[in-house]
């Protein structure tokens, strides 16, 4: 059955206290509304609606590369008017599914089962039982059938006594939301078009209304100030976490570890305190990342050990590498198997060949190392003249010295020695040496000044 999802997102969140809309504050890197849209795309639907009033064309903006159809809402008279605002764009004959762009955490799975209940025609919700239920839509038995849905703010003292609440989320045939909705009064205790008030509704014309229970409290809690969104983001953190080590990964401490995308680990890995994930990042087995390292849109291969403090960003460290402590691998460095990348270096579109090493303090960029090549401590790759970049070819087996300056472009062949401290602004031919420094002179017989009285 064709299903249509429309995702409330209109308003203000004024208790964020914030110039950016509520649904682009972001919860693991991402916009809450876009984990919303994510998750409705897990169920294939015909399109995702989305409604926006509040920031909207900070919104649009925000999410214009994840192809939603945009609603606008340019006043917020309550959530069954928000809705409404969709349905011109959805046909009589698809299953409406209402989601909110502040409840980010709801699964694919608990919104699976929802659809599948309003597919045999019914209304279904989503309720969850709270053991504090201030605030929220009270879900109102009779027999132990679903009856209404009472806002809070309009219940009689015995209703608000009741603990299974509405979460919101609801899915119903959309021929059925076309006739309610235009029903729809604001004649209650906030002026406003209820939703909830479609379950009345449907009472009255014979629908079967299913009510559901959410599968946990916190899959379907919304965010309404910073507080309750540090709290999803720790919960959500905590669920990936369980993910990781069930799949066979060590987590020194799986309170301490954020995981901004998508993380897969081998067996074994091992993940020390406070590191970041972000985008794609593929561990292979028996990986260590030390403490404090980020790490985005990398993969790194088999047996490979980061050490503590180091930066990778889009990059790729082959099997039996080590990097770090303190290294920073930028975009386009790719480290051949076994290669070390130490303390205090910086890679930048450079290939560091199986076995190479570049231990300390180095700056090498637009680069590409042959195997078995050492670079000293404090080499850079002058790469750039202010307004060309240049690249650095540098074959097996080579050996700059200590603190070289390699002026780009230039080659260095397989097997050539760079002495320590040369500027080396030509070609250095395969198996040679190239010495480029002042020579040393002695002066004997030197008299330091003394001082003067
Ligand atoms: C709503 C439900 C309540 C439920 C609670 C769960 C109604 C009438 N009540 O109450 O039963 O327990 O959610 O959190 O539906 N929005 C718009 N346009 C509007 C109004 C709201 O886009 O005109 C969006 C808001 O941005 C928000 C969401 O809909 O994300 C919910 O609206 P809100 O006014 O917060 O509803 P609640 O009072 O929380
Ligand atoms: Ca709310």
């Amino acid at each position: 059955m064709n299903l249509d999802v429309v995702i409330l997102a209109a308003g203000q969140g004024t208790r964020m206290r914030s110039a950016l809309p509520k649904v682009l504050h972001k919860l693991a890197g991402k916009p809450l509304v876009a984990h919303v849209i994510d998750t409705a795309r897990q169920l294939s639907p015909r399109a995702v609606h989305t409604v926006v009033g509040h920031g909207a064309g900070q919104v649009q903006e925000a999410l214009a590369d994840r192809q939603v159809e945009w609603v606008l809402q340019a006043e917020q008279l309550g959530t069954g008017h928000a809705v409404a605002q969709a349905l011109p764009a959805i046909a009589d004959d698809a299953t409406l599914l209402v989601l909110y762009g502040d409840v980010p955490l709801v699964t694919g799975n608990t919104l699976t089962r929802l659809v599948a209940a309003a597919n045999t025609g019914a209304l279904a919700i989503l309720t969850v039982e709270l053991d504090d239920p201030t605030g929220y839509g009270r879900i109102v038995r009779e027999a132990g059938d679903v009856r209404a849905i009472v806002e809070h703010k309009d219940a009689a003292p015995e209703q608000l006594a009741i603990r299974e609440v509405n979460t919101g989320i609801l899915a119903a045939p959309a021929r059925l939301m076309k006739q309610w909705l235009p029903r729809l009064s604001a004649n209650n205790a906030q002026g406003e078009y209820y939703l909830t008030d479609v379950v009345g509704l449907a009472v009255a014309d014979g629908v079967v209304v299913i009510a559901q229970q959410a599968a946990s409290v916190w899959e379907v809690q919304g965010v309404n100030n910073r507080l309750q969104l540090a709290e999803l983001e720790r919960q959500h953190q905590r669920q990936i976490a369980e993910r990781l080590m069930t799949e066979g990964a060590t987590l020194i401490d799986p309170a301490r570890i954020d995981v901004r995308g998508t993380l897969t680990t081998g067996r074994d890995v091992v993940i020390d305190v406070n590191c970041v994930f972000e985008g794609t990042v593929e561990l292979g087995d028996n990986v260590t990342i030390g403490a404090g390292c980020v790490i985005r849109d990398a993969v790194i291969e088999a047996n490979s050990v980061i050490e503590p403090l180091t930066l990778i960003d889009r990059a790729h460290v082959g099997a039996n590498a080590q990097v770090g402590p303190f290294a920073r691998l930028r975009p386009g460095t790719q480290l051949e198997r076994g290669a070390k990348v130490g303390n205090f270096v910086e890679t930048k579109q450079a290939i560091v060949g199986e076995g190479s090493k570049i231990n300390h303090l180095s700056y090498v960029g637009d680069a590409s190392i042959g195997a078995g090549t050492n670079i000293g401590a404090g080499t850079i790759t002058c790469n750039y003249d202010g307004v060309n970049k240049y690249r650095t070819e540098i074959g097996d087996n080579v050996f700059i010295g200590s603190n070289s300056a390699l002026v780009a472009p230039v080659t260095i062949g397989a097997g050539a020695t760079v002495g320590a401290g040369s500027v080396i602004t030509g070609d250095v031919p395969a198996e040679q040496l190239a010495i480029a420094r002042g020579r040393q002179r002695n002066i004997s017989g030197w008299q330091r000044p003394a001082k003067k009285s």
